[in-house]
């Protein structure tokens, strides 16, 4: 990672790297945050999909439904903000389950935790790393690489922010869904997302949905659109035509060397094996 002025680009709460994007006030107050018990939560670690799940979701809603921007982002202010919001709240955030305001837990508010092979994660991430202003600058994949295994990037560790949650997997409360199997059958996710949600939508609008949901008809509007620019889902960027990548599965591939992808298996080996997902 490059030195020059870029400390200040993060910081570290409870030990997992935040960008100055999410203030330290705001984290410690997340504690006091007031769910309401249809609140919707899209939980995620950077880069699995959100965005894709996001686009899903709102085309779900008959009525007004806000997908505000995610609640680790922004200054204190943001509290009072998402407070006086009238409409349903679609809530996306990155945080692990231990940092999720408790009230979200007490009131037994739905929550989709969508992950993607982290291979493929770290990946995404790494351009997401060279495209933003926001992060620190990485020079090269093998330096990147290193930097994810150990954790040390924003969001902290994928394996202990997966593990966080997938604990929680057998909670009625909770969906768990994975971006290959929307890339394989979208229409059979998003009605496993219609039931979750108990909203009723018929298998022609469900098919109408997922086309509109496709990677260049979510580009395409992209970037056509002239879009509020504090307003993204992802709480690292404000420029929502870097999201839109290549939206594959298996471009890990292109970019592990043979002796990376051992390295990672055994890390993945070694801290997934007390996982039961
Ligand atoms: P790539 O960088 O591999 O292309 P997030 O929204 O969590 O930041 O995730 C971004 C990743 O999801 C990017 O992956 C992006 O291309 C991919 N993505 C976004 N919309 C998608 C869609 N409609 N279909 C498939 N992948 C999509």
């Amino acid at each position: 990672m490059s030195n020059s002025g870029e400390a200040e680009l993060l910081h570290t709460f409870k030990g997992i790297p935040f960008t100055t994007r999410s203030s330290p006030e705001l984290l410690k107050s997340l504690d006091t945050f007031d769910a309401r018990e249809d609140d919707v939560l899209l939980v995620s670690y950077p880069k699995s999909g959100t965005h894709w799940l996001a686009g899903v979701i709102t085309k779900l809603y008959a009525t007004q439904v806000t997908v505000t921007s995610p609640i680790e982002f922004g200054d204190i202010s943001r509290l009072e903000e998402l407070n006086k919001l009238s409409s349903k709240r679609i809530i996306p955030t990155h945080l692990d389950y231990n940092m999720l305001p408790p009230n979200f837990k007490n009131k037994k508010c739905k929550m989709i935790y969508i992950s993607r092979n982290p291979k493929d994660t770290a990946v995404s991430m790494f351009h997401y790393y060279r495209d933003n202003p926001n992060l620190p600058t990485v020079d090269t994949w093998a330096a990147f690489f290193d930097l994810f295994l150990k954790g040390n990037v924003v969001c902290g560790s994928w394996f202990d922010h997966f593990l966080s949650w997938a604990e929680h997997k057998d909670e009625k409360n909770i969906l768990f869904l994975f971006y290959e199997d929307m890339k394989k059958d979208l229409p059979k996710v998003v009605k496993e997302i219609t039931l979750f949600l108990s909203l009723n939508i018929s298998d022609n609008d469900i098919q109408d949905i997922c086309k509109k949901s496709s990677f260049s008809e979510m580009k395409n509007a992209t970037e056509k659109e002239n879009s509020d620019p504090t307003h993204t889902v992802c709480a690292l960027t404000s420029n929502k035509k870097l999201i839109f990548r290549k939206g594959t599965v298996g471009d890990w591939k292109n970019y592990f060397t043979p002796k990376q992808n051992i390295m990672f298996q055994e890390t993945f080996n070694e801290k997934m094996k007390l996982s039961k997902m």
